[in-house]
């Protein structure tokens, strides 16, 4: 497995994963809008969602990854996409909307890059953002307990460590706020309804588990997702029709500059 994202592993779930967009969308306070940035665009899924939203707007897809790139363009063939890594790119003057679903968790030091970005929009002009809130659940608690624990344990011990919690709301109230004309931060908690615990494994193989999985030959891999399924299988019972919950908390910031 190479390091770059799989987009057809990413859209298995796609509607499951095109909700927390929408539901970010619909709080961005703008009627209209000149350039809208898509940050982290991946497929092209919430890049479809703006162009919707903003018909008259020039939308763009930034992403670092190419086969997400090469997706989006393949599905989106009218709209602008660029290679770009978050952590060291800025927006062009008179860009109304920054949205980013589901990439600042992946951006070290993320509160840091969200501030400049906020810093750099003109008056009125908004960040959207959501992130997955979800390091205390038992699918992400047990990729770093698995990685703990196998013949893997010294390869992954590093990766085990990276993914932290996210800061508090309070925090990005204090961080972002000075900055901003309006903030507003929310918690949504989902609870997907999945065919039976291999469609969770199944789930994070298109996003947490990637970077556990990549630094692992083929072998070890199969081992280490054999004792993950098995974990995941005892966290997440079936309920009375034989399909599990994957209960799913991310946080919402709409920062207005
Ligand atoms: C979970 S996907 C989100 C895709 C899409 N925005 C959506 O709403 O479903 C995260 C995307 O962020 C991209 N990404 C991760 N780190 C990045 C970075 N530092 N700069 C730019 N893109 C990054 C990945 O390549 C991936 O396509």
């Amino acid at each position: 497995m190479s390091d770059d994202w799989s987009a057809r592993q990413y859209l298995k779930f796609e509607d499951e994963r095109t909700r927390p967009p929408r539901d970010l969308l619909a709080r961005v306070p703008l009627q209209s809008a000149r350039r809208v940035i898509d940050l982290g665009c991946g497929p092209g899924n919430s890049t479809e969602l703006l162009l919707e939203r903003y018909p008259q707007a020039q939308v763009i897809g930034l992403d670092s990854s190419p086969d997400m790139l090469r997706q989006a363009r393949q599905r989106l063939p009218k709209c602008e996409f660029a290679q770009a890594d978050l952590a060291d790119w800025s927006p062009p003057e008179r860009t109304d909307l920054l949205f980013a679903n589901a990439v600042f968790q992946w951006v070290p030091d993320h509160p840091a890059v969200l501030r400049r970005l906020l810093a750099a929009l003109p008056a009125g002009g908004v960040l959207a953002v959501q992130m997955p809130d979800n390091t205390q659940e038992p699918a992400l608690a047990l990729m770093s307990e698995v990685a703990a624990s196998g013949p893997w344990a010294a390869q992954l011990a590093l990766v085990a460590a990276a993914r932290d919690d996210l800061p508090t709301p309070n925090a990005y109230y204090d961080l972002l706020k000075p900055i901003c004309s309006q903030l507003d931060i929310w918690h949504t908690v989902y609870n997907h309804v999945m065919a039976g615990p291999d469609a969770i494994v199944e789930w994070f193989k298109g996003s947490g588990l990637r970077p556990f999985l990549s630094p692992l030959e083929d072998d070890t891999r199969r081992g280490f997702l054999a004792e993950y399924a098995a974990r995941i299988a005892r966290a997440y019972p079936p309920r009375n029709d034989g399909r599990v919950l994957l209960r799913f908390p991310r946080l919402f910031i709409v920062a207005t500059r």
